[in-house]
């Protein structure tokens, strides 16, 4: 397991289009674990593979001590609204205010490309969606009514 530079705001990469995952082998791991022990050295709540610079559909959440990896997810139901401030570990020291669906089901794969479903309501439910939408190289600022900068 190893540390990964994340990517930061104004970098191209973060606007691209993550592709789909097909092999589910040792390579695919070892992103896995750096990203986890990426996110956690940031103290953030999940992290896209993107931000470590690679363009596959893999994230990590981790919230309340529930650690989720998601290949391929895709939400297929959202409910409710929640209001609230949200972070990026690609734009440190700042924060902006972002709607979000308060209960979110995604489906997935786990690491072995086993489908699975999970959901998650409030924290859970933004970070699904935040890290969700760096696969399609969406950004949370698009979407912030305002910005707080540290
Ligand atoms: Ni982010």
């Amino acid at each position: 397991m190893a540390i990964r530079n994340i990517v930061k705001n104004g970098d191209g990469l973060l606007r691209k289009k993550s592709r789909v995952v097909e092999q589910f082998d040792q390579r695919l791991w070892t992103l896995l674990d750096d990203m986890t022990d990426t996110m956690r050295k940031a103290d953030g709540a999940g992290l896209a593979a993107v931000q470590v610079g690679v363009l596959k559909r893999a994230v990590v959440v981790e919230v309340d001590d529930q650690l989720i990896e998601l290949i391929n997810p895709v939400i297929i139901e959202a409910k409710g609204k929640q209001r609230g401030a949200e972070g990026c570990l690609s734009f440190p020291g700042e924060w902006g205010t972002v709607t979000r669906p308060m209960h979110v089901t995604v489906k997935a794969q786990d690491r072995y490309g086993k489908e699975f479903t999970v959901s998650g309501s409030e924290l859970m439910a933004r970070a699904f969606c935040h890290e969700l939408d760096h696969l399609d190289g969406k950004l949370y600022v698009d979407i912030a009514e305002e910005m707080i900068k540290e």
